[in-house]
């Protein structure tokens, strides 16, 4: 059953074969693998190694198979091979006999697989940029819906400046967008064929590599073969890409976390991503989020152990980098479904406009407001800071916000505050002077969702 043998008079220990075998996870990869060996057999035919017609049979098995696998590819996982090359190359030579065993001709194990994974990537990127896309989308959507509804603005986690939900939503369409732009950016730097390459020095036959690297949607053949068959950069690449991207998503989901925690009470979860206590009766938690933001730690770990497989592995290849699959499958699954979540948990949310308003109005967020408004009677903004830091203890003291405090305790600190003082202390007077590119002024958030809208086409 294994592609090789020749040299050896034992059979390989039971527990040696399990723990070599990789086609129950490699399996994934049947369809790439096939398509490449269709590739492959049009290359070796052009050289002559195989006729036309021998070809064209060939051709037909391999789109039987393409058929037969996508049918149900997890069923290939227990069917006992070494790997997804020696299942396709057994299948093959179950359909059309002895001409199933010349296709490896020129063509090693380690050329294949490295193609094999790069196709997967690509077929993976196209369905991850989709996904990204629709968390942008419905982060679009709620920063519409909620352009104008005003939150407090954090910063140590203290109420720093009152912003909107919108303009929350829209720094994540942003970070999103960073990411959809990095995961397209690896997509075109792995997009160099590695088929001919060989074991490591290079196929002994004179295909030609290029138009075989256009033929299998690549823009260009690689040009050293050994750095083709070790070369995992585009592994790292994606875990990368994963990696910041779930980073983002764990920010998201930490900040939703927070604001449906007991003590801020401003968001609502729907009851669609959220589970109950097994004790207490009252509990709503927020497992569907607290889930995004654990799951961020099993790719950045998959990213942190790939890096280390790679580090230090001499050239060319070896069977180091057969754990390659494993943590990427598994982290850009991950990804790919955090991303799905994230836009289902915004599908129903709830914010608390009363209640979020009400929070932005505390904390004296609108302590900067008062400085500058010290600032345009004459007094600089140095000076201003620090009586308003007084203005700020005295009021404490008194329990009262700033708008609450009368024309005669704002003069005790400073005589030269007038009545005009409780118009710029007004949460929408704060807002409308941010109207600078990328602030939180009304016009400014409008905008930032149409530019967003027909950027993503929404
Ligand atoms: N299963 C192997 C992998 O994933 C395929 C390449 C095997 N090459 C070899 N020389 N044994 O890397």
């Amino acid at each position: 059953m294994a592609l090789w043998g020749g040299r050896f008079t034992q059979e390989a220990d039971i527990r040696f074969k399990k723990f070599n075998d990789s086609l129950v996870f490699d399996y994934r990869m049947a369809r790439q693998d096939l398509e490449g060996s269709k590739g492959w057999a049009d290359a070796i035919c052009s050289v002559g190694i195989i006729t036309e017609d021998e070809n064209k049979r060939l051709q037909v098995a391999l789109d039987e198979l393409i058929a037969e696998v996508d049918q149900d590819p997890h069923s290939i996982a227990g069917a006992g091979f070494e790997d997804i090359h020696s299942y396709v190359e057994s299948r093959l030579i179950d359909k059309v006999g002895d001409l199933g065993k010349k296709l490896h001709t020129g063509r090693s194990r380690n050329d294949q697989v490295a193609t094999d994974l790069k196709l997967w990537c690509r077929a993976q990127v196209a369905v991850l940029l989709q996904s990204i896309r629709n968390f942008q989308k419905s982060l679009v959507k709620v920063a519409d819906q909620y352009q104008g509804t005003v939150i407090p603005g954090y910063t140590h986690l203290q109420r720093a400046q009152p912003v909107t939900f919108g303009h929350w939503a829209l720094a994540y369409a942003e970070m999103l967008d960073r990411d959809y732009i990095r995961l397209k950016n690896a997509n075109d730097l792995m997009n160099r064929c590695p088929l001919g390459s060989a074991a490591l020095a290079g196929t002994a036959y004179p295909v030609d590599r290029e138009k075989l690297a256009r033929a299998l949607g690549f823009d260009e053949a690689t040009r050293n073969s050994l750095d083709s068959v070790s070369d995992r950069d585009h592994v790292l690449e994606l875990l990368n890409c994963a990696s910041i991207s779930m980073i983002h998503l764990s920010r998201f989901a930490e900040d939703l976390i927070i604001y449906n925690s007991g003590e801020a009470g401003f968001v609502e979860l729907s009851d669609r991503v959220t589970s109950g206590s097994s004790l207490m009766p009252q509990k709503k938690n927020p497992d569907a989020l607290e889930l995004i933001r654990g799951k961020s730690g099993r790719v950045i770990g998959a990213l942190t152990g790939m890096l280390v497989t790679v580090k230090a592995l001499p050239l060319a290849y070896n069977k180091d980098l057969q754990e390659d699959k494993e943590g990427l499958f598994d982290a850009l699954d991950t990804w790919h479904d955090c991303l799905d979540m994230a836009s289902l948990v915004l599908e129903d949310l709830k914010v608390r406009e009363d209640v979020t308003l009400q929070a932005a109005k505390g904390g004296y967020s609108n302590a900067t407001e008062l400085a500058d408004y010290l600032v345009t009677k004459g007094i600089p903004f140095r000076e201003a800071h620090h009586i308003v830091g007084e203005i700020v203890v005295y009021a404490i003291k008194e329990q009262q916000p700033l708008e609450k405090l009368t024309l005669e305790q704002f003069r005790s600190v400073c005589p030269k505050i007038d009545g005009d003082v409780y118009a710029c202390l007004e949460i929408s007077a704060l807002l409308d002077k941010r109207c600078a590119k990328g602030g939180v002024a009304p016009a400014q958030i409008a905008s930032a969702v149409e530019y967003m809208k027909k950027h993503l086409d929404c």
